[in-house]
């Protein structure tokens, strides 16, 4: 199994999205999956520039010559593409997008009506499996609800108030979290089906007091640090 792994957050692997990439990945590794990782911040991505010219000039093939020229022919390689983004202003971050974006050549230009939606085909290609590990500040789930909506497909992977990974006693709460998603990743690269049992252990849900806690330890946080 071949996993692709593209992590969109700035912060790379001292952030929190990686916590939850490397888990994922920890587990494929146990079933020998092959695996690529990048960080999107450093690599050479531009800007689409709605040309249309890999559609119709050069059909699959963009204007541009930067990173994107390896990642194209290889997001058709890859079984399992595994993408971690933070949330920013309740969406994936702009690094995800752009790149998201730039896969516009792995499109054909026709329209079609499948379920009710109107979409560009794929070029024919290999589909991976598409797996989303997202991290947020806030812990409301619904901070989420945009990046679901855009991937309806993939097995989410969703940790609200994401700064519980860096202390001792948050890291132990998300214990069977974190369990869960290396078991994930395990059992995807085996070509397992991931039952509905494992996937619920893979979105992280607070109780109302649990919240609380969160607000007012980030509030002392907060604090503290302008005080400095
Ligand atoms: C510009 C910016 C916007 C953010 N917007 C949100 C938001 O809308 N909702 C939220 O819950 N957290 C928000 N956050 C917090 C991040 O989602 C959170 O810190 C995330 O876990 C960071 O991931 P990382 O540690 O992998 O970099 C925002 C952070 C930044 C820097």
């Amino acid at each position: 199994m071949k996993i692709l792994a593209f992590n969109a957050s700035p912060r790379k692997s001292r952030g929190t999205t990686d916590v939850l990439m490397e888990a994922f990945i920890d587990g494929a590794k146990k079933s020998n999956a092959d695996v690529e990782k990048h960080h999107i911040v450093d690599l050479d991505i531009n800007g689409c520039l709605s040309c249309f010219t890999c559609w119709w000039k050069t059909p699959g093939v963009c204007v541009h010559r930067d990173d994107m020229d390896w990642i194209i022919p290889k997001l058709s390689e890859a079984d399992i593409l595994l993408f971690g983004t933070p949330i920013y202003g309740r969406n994936i971050t702009h690094y995800m997008q752009r790149m998201v974006e730039r896969t516009f050549p792995l499109s054909l230009p026709e329209m079609f009506v499948k379920d009710g939606q109107t979409s560009h085909p794929s070029r024919p290609r290999k589909i991976p499996s598409l797996v989303l590990a997202a991290t947020c500040g806030f812990p409301d789930l619904n901070n989420f609800d945009q990046v679901r909506a855009l991937y309806p497909t993939a097995v989410p992977i969703l940790l609200p108030a994401s700064q519980m990974l860096f202390n001792d006693e948050g890291k132990e709460y998300l214990s069977d979290f974190l369990d869960a998603i290396r078991l994930t990743g395990q059992k995807m690269a085996e070509g397992d089906e991931i039952p509905e049992s494992l996937k619920d252990r893979l979105i992280v849900e607070y109780s109302d007091e649990m919240k609380s806690t969160v607000i007012k330890k980030h509030n002392l946080y907060s604090a503290s640090r302008l005080e400095q």
